[in-house]
C-alpha cells in the first residue's frame, strides 16, 4: 500500500467534513434526507452521526488506497443508516440492530430519488457491518472495516469511555477499559480489506500506549 495511515485518515477526515461543509440544498434530495434524518435522530457518543461521518469517510478512503470502486450511493446510505436499528424509536426487541436497520431504510430512503435497484445492496451491507459478520461486495467489505476499525485507537477509546455510565452504576471506567481491551482483541482478526489491515497495529499501538499510561497513573485501574 503506498497511502500512509496519516495520509489515509487526514483524507477521511476531510471527506468526512464534506456533508457537512456542503449545503444540504446542494446535495441529491435523498443524501439531504438521509443527513438530516442521521443528524435529528442518530444522536449518540458511540454510534451516532459523527461515527456515521467517520465510517463513510474511511470506508471511500481505504478502497481507494485499495483501488477499489465503490458504489457512492450505495456506501453512502449505508454508511449514515447502519446503525439506526440501535436507537430506542428504530429497535426491536430481541433482534440484531443490523438486520432491524436493513429492514427499515425504507423509512428514510422510501419515497426519495434514491435509486431504488440499489436497496439491495445498502440492505446487505448494513447486515454484515459488524465486525463479527462476513461481509460480500465492496461495499460490505469497506463497511466492514471502518466500522470495525472505529472501535480501535484513539477514536475507539474515546466511543467505550464515553458509555461509562456517569451516575456510578454499570458500566464502570474499568468495565469499559476490559470492553476496549476485548475489542482490541477480537476486532483484528476480522478485517477483511487489505487497507484495513494495514490501519490495524498503528491504532493497536495508539490504545496500547495509553492502557500503559492509565494503568500507571491509576494504580492499575484501581483508583480509576
Ligand atoms: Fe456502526
Amino acid at each position: 500500500m503506498t497511502i500512509s495511515r496519516r495520509h489515509m485518515f487526514a483524507c477521511a477526515f476531510a471527506m468526512a467534513l464534506l456533508p457537512c461543509a456542503a449545503d444540504a440544498q446542494s446535495l441529491q434530495p435523498w443524501r439531504a434526507k438521509v443527513t438530516d434524518f442521521a443528524t435529528q435522530n442518530l444522536k449518540h457518543p458511540a454510534w451516532g452521526f459523527s461515527h456515521s461521518q467517520r465510517d463513510y469517510a474511511l470506508a471511500k478512503s481505504m478502497a481507494a488506497a485499495d483501488h477499489v470502486t465503490l458504489d457512492d450511493d450505495v456506501l453512502f446510505a449505508a454508511a449514515y443508516l447502519h446503525d439506526m436499528g440501535a436507537f430506542k424509536a428504530f429497535a426491536e426487541d430481541k433482534q440484531e440492530h443490523g438486520d432491524v436497520a436493513a429492514a427499515k431504510i425504507d423509512l428514510v430512503l422510501g419515497e426519495t430519488d434514491f435509486p431504488k435497484a440499489k436497496l439491495d445492496a445498502v440492505r446487505a451491507a448494513i447486515r454484515t457491518h459488524m465486525y463479527n459478520y462476513d461481509p460480500v461486495g465492496p461495499e460490505a467489505r469497506y463497511l466492514h472495516d471502518a466500522d470495525a476499525l472505529d472501535w480501535l485507537g484513539a477514536v475507539g477509546v474515546a466511543r467505550l469511555i464515553a458509555l461509562v455510565d456517569n451516575g456510578g452504576a454499570k458500566p464502570t471506567g474499568p468495565d469499559m477499559i476490559k470492553g476496549i481491551e476485548n475489542n482490541m482483541t477480537k476486532v483484528p482478526p476480522r478485517i477483511v480489506t487489505p487497507a484495513g489491515k494495514a490501519l490495524v497495529a498503528p491504532l493497536l499501538a495508539e490504545e496500547k500506549a495509553f492502557l500503559d499510561a492509565l494503568r500507571r497513573e491509576t494504580d492499575n485501574l484501581a483508583r480509576l
